[in-house]
């Protein structure tokens, strides 16, 4: 059964209904019309460097192998065996000729084609090894190195889904021509909590960053004086057409937090390829969102990927990112960095847990349930700034968050490809 979500989602007036956090069956319907059809980042492109480099992740709660085949191209496969349905590939990386699943022996190649059935004179003539393929994603694509896949056979084009995101995603990810890296292996812990309320702070929330993360400001604010760090910032937030969200404090000086990196970053080249205004606005600092489940911070180099694990669990996977260009030293720096912030037991990654955790908790609560949560800020702010692309609001805002709901419901709202084959 499929729930019009209308009203749930009231982003014009900036209130929305707790049963989306907390409902089992639109749980369901998300993995339908949200993460079936959506861009949903797999894999860093340094993950892969020769063929049989393979990584295996999730889209939605789909398992999927990507993977580099012998023309060097990154193909992602649904991580299932056509026989039973065990998983074909068990580890989580690695690099492999072929893939033999461990429960009865059949092995796939690097194109998904089953190439080996053990008693295959066992089987009827009309079982055919080119039907029982491995199923494949049938598009995927990426963007400054970050490898994207979806389900969907007719998509908007990857490059297009982002529009003007890719603007500030370049603050990041294009530094110069050499590209980014990955540093370190990826993180993954659990948390209690609906993806979305992870998904949705880093496209909007830096509102709660003085007081949630106040005493890890604190801890890393050279004076230890609390009114040197925590203080309200003059800054923008990005609030993208299609969910997408950004949020950024403006800095009229260079300003990085990790100081080896800082030192090391060449501003003046930054600016000439990245102009004025990212350089002082998502380069230095800020959080971000890419539509549904994609985050990023920055400053911090950290990307990762909010899993949905039902409603009320998610999977959280990291990744250190840094430039291709940094030499070692600079690149160790940015890991540790990473690791003492927003790593499993980073300082402010546990703020943040704790209050997606909380709110979790309390709102199964059958009262609870019923009284709507508040995403009023910044209402009717949104308009163009001159200086950085699409529609801004202030740095302080929910705009982006009523952005990323109003997607979220158009797609909940909207029958799926798949849906649409079968009426
Ligand atoms: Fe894979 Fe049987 S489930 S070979």
């Amino acid at each position: 059964r499929t729930v019009d979500v209308s009203g749930l989602v009231d982003a014009r007036g900036g209130l929305l209904d707790r049963a989306i956090f907390t409902d089992e069956q639109l749980y369901r319907q998300e993995l339908r019309r949200v993460f079936a059809p959506s861009w949903l980042f797999l894999a860093h492109a340094d993950q892969f460097h020769k063929p049989g480099d393979f990584f295996t992740t999730y889209m939605g709660e789909d398992p999927v192998i990507v993977v580099m085949d012998k023309g060097r191209r990154i193909r992602a496969y649904l991580n299932s065996c056509r026989h039973r349905g065990a998983r074909v590939l068990r580890a989580d990386v690695g690099a492999t000729r072929n893939f033999t699943c461990t429960y009865h022996g059949w092995a796939y190649d690097l194109d998904g084609k089953l190439v080996s059935v053990p008693n295959r004179e066992g089987y009827p003539d009309s079982f055919d090894t080119d039907d029982w393929g491995l199923v494949e994603v049938p598009n995927v694509d990426s963007y400054r190195g970050l490898i994207f896949g979806t389900w969907n056979p007719d998509p908007v084009g990857l490059r297009e889904s982002l529009g003007d995101m890719a603007w500030y995603m370049d603050a990041m990810f294009d530094h110069d021509d050499e590209g980014t890296v990955v540093v370190g292996g990826v993180h993954k812990w659990v948390l209690d909590g609906n993806w979305k309320l992870a998904a949705e702070q880093f496209a909007t929330d830096w509102y709660h960053v003085n007081m949630s993360h106040a005493s890890a400001l604190m801890v890393l604010s050279p004076t230890k004086n609390p009114k040197t760090e925590i203080v309200h910032r003059a800054g923008r937030q990005y609030v993208g057409t299609n969910g997408h969200g950004a949020g950024f404090p403006v800095h009229p000086k260079n300003r990085f937090n990790a100081k080896t990196v800082h030192e090391w970053t060449d501003y003046d080249a930054l600016r000439e390829r990245l102009g004025d205004a990212r350089v002082e606005g998502p380069l230095t600092d800020g959080h971000a969102t890419v539509f549904p489940n994609f985050s990023y911070l920055p400053v911090i180099g950290t990307i990762r990927v909010w899993h949905p694990k039902g409603p009320d669990r998610m999977e959280v996977w990291s990744w250190t990112v840094v430039d291709k260009s940094m030499p070692p030293e600079v690149r160790e720096a940015q890991r540790l960095y990473n690791l003492r912030t927003f790593g499993p037991s980073g300082i402010f990654e546990q703020d943040d847990g704790e209050n997606w955790s909380e709110v979790q908790a309390i709102s199964h609560g059958f009262i609870t349930n019923t009284v709507p949560l508040n995403y009023q800020m910044g209402l009717g702010s949104e308009r163009e700034d001159g200086r950085h692309p699409g529609t801004t609001s202030e740095l302080y805002s929910d705009a982006a968050g009523r952005a990323f709901y109003a997607h979220w419901r158009e797609l909940m709202n909207t029958p799926a490809w798949h849906e649409e084959r079968n009426q």
